[in-house]
């Protein structure tokens, strides 16, 4: 009970202090539970107060996890979370379109075969997931031509697109690693941010949407859209994390709550977890997106302890105010659970870094496998191939930097933040260009040197050419790591 009473105290702290583009946003919304009944009559089932028309137009979703391996569980399991929420919430299956590599259900590490779950005693979530785009067919390429709804375009998969019309709402989610202005794929190349901008512009001036809600699940998240979605597009969006931070896994072997024993992986993340389940139990047709965004930065944030990250929105604020009922449905079995009255998640006690929840994988599994034993040598191998990568990458960037700039101002130039507001880059073909030559010379970047984005943007903002970057990188990386983190068997990021 006290930490109920606490949990609310929190939410309303940070409900008042919370300013955006310098102007205070009025609260009217989030009142003490006592007075929510004046706000939100129970039995709410036709309660309404968004003030539009959700009774025309179709409801669509696009649900994308960018990333495979077994050591990434999380992301897959959270898009099926989403798939059977939404369905729950109404949504037909011509409607949900779902992009997962499906690498995970069979996978030989899985121990409860054929099943996902996404919170430690939650149900399955896979059974009944449409494979619209699975394998090699979870493409940058597939996952735009779905939004805008271009059949032609499309390689491989279901055929299913966005065929939406001028009434309708889209909501759009991803959960996968990410890094600055940069998303990843379980296939090569990456989705840039300026990329994804630009469909959703092209989206909008195709006139085939009302209003279109998307929420992000990566590191750096925040970089996705800070300086580079515009208002006026009927877009709001939402981000696990701002311009410069990581986000963070949950339910991870060793927390609290953990997984059940026989998991040696995190089962969601953090900001994902914290949405699908406040959307589980409430009535949708009495929450704004405002109140679960406030609920989900809360519970994201951590109580602000180093295991957390700071939940952004952007784009059109005032889309808001709109009942989450408009995209994603509501459960009817929660008809009587309105808003306000039990919103409050327990945050975990702790959280794994996006970027160490694999070697976090490697690690229990090398723990757990009986001594001397193929598995425990195979575990040892994998933990050991992943750091020495990522030692490589971190080296390398590192001595490009000292080589382009000098000992004393390379790191400082690589680690150099923009202003709030401003976009990583300027030019995005220069940073897809230098990603390209490092890669040639040190390897792949691959899901962990994603980290790394903002220091090829920012040698790219110093005006540093092509060549000299070749030639630095060709210094700096004698020998590229034969492992399977070699942008031979890997593919270019960009
Ligand atoms: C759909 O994609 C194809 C192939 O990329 C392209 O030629 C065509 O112009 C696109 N159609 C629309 C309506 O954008
Ligand atoms: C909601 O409450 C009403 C009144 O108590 C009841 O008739 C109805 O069955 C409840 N609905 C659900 C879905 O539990």
């Amino acid at each position: 009970m006290t930490r109920h009473a606490t949990g609310i105290i929190i939410l309303i702290a940070v409900a008042a202090s919370i300013v955006v583009g310098g102007r205070e946003i009025s609260d009217e919304l989030i009142r003490l539970p006592s007075e929510a009944s004046r706000f939100f009559p129970r039995g709410g089932a036709d309660v309404s107060n968004d003030g539009g028309d959700d009774s025309v137009g179709t409801r669509w979703a696009v649900l994308i996890a960018g990333s495979s391996g077994y050591w990434n569980y999380r992301h897959q399991s959270d898009v099926c979370h989403a798939y059977q929420l939404l369905k729950k919430g109404g949504l037909k299956d011509e409607n949900i379109i779902v992009f997962m590599y499906d690498d995970i259900a069979l996978n030989e590490e899985n121990p409860r075969p054929g099943i996902i779950i996404n919170s430690p005693h939650g149900d399955d979530v896979y059974n009944g997931v449409p494979k619209d785009y699975t394998g090699d067919d979870v493409t940058v390429s597939n996952f735009f031509s779905v939004i805008l709804g271009n059949k032609t375009a499309l390689t491989g998969g279901s055929g299913k697109v966005v065929d939406s019309g001028p009434n309708d709402h889209i909501f759009i989610y991803y959960s996968d690693h990410g890094g600055p202005g940069v998303l990843g794929m379980p296939t090569s190349p990456y989705m840039y941010a300026n990329d994804l901008i630009d469909v959703l512009k092209k989206k909008h001036a195709s006139g085939t949407y009302k209003s279109l809600v998307f929420y992000l699940e990566a590191c750096e998240s925040g970089s996705i859209f800070e300086g580079l979605l515009p208002e006026g597009l009927n877009i709001y969006a939402t981000t696990a994390a701002n311009a410069e931070e990581s986000s963070w896994g949950t339910y991870c072997p060793g927390e609290y709550p953990s997984p059940p024993e026989e998991y040696e992986t995190c089962l969601g993340d953090l900001y994902s977890v914290a949405w699908m389940e406040d959307c589980d139990t409430h009535n949708l047709r009495t929450e704004t997106l405002r109140q679960q965004y406030k609920l989900v930065k809360t519970r994201t944030a951590n109580d602000n302890s180093a295991y957390g990250s700071h939940v952004m929105q952007y784009g059109d604020l005032a889309l808001s105010k709109d009942n989450i009922y408009l995209y994603m449905g509501t459960n009817p079995a929660n008809d009587n659970f309105t808003y306000v009255d039990d919103n409050f998640l327990q945050p975990p006690s702790k959280a794994v870094n996006q970027r160490d929840a694999d070697l976090l994988h490697f690690w229990h599994k090398f723990l757990k496998a009986p001594e001397g034993s193929g598995r425990k040598l195979e575990a040892r191998k994998q933990f050991l191939e992943a750091m020495s990568h990522r030692m490589h990458v971190d080296n390398s960037m590192e001595m490009i930097g000292k080589l382009l700039f000098g000992m004393e101002k390379g790191p400082e130039v690589l680690k150099a933040v923009r202003p709030v507001g401003q976009p990583l880059i300027d030019d995005w073909d220069c940073l897809k260009t230098l990603v390209r030559t490092f890669e040639t010379h040190c390897g792949s970047l691959s899901q962990y040197g994603m980290k790394h984005m903002r220091s090829v943007a920012n040698i790219c903002n110093a005006g540093i050419q092509k060549e000299q970057m070749a030639k630095a990188s060709a210094q700096a990386c004698v020998t590229i790591p034969s492992s399977h983190w070699s942008s031979l068997s890997n593919g270019f990021s960009a």
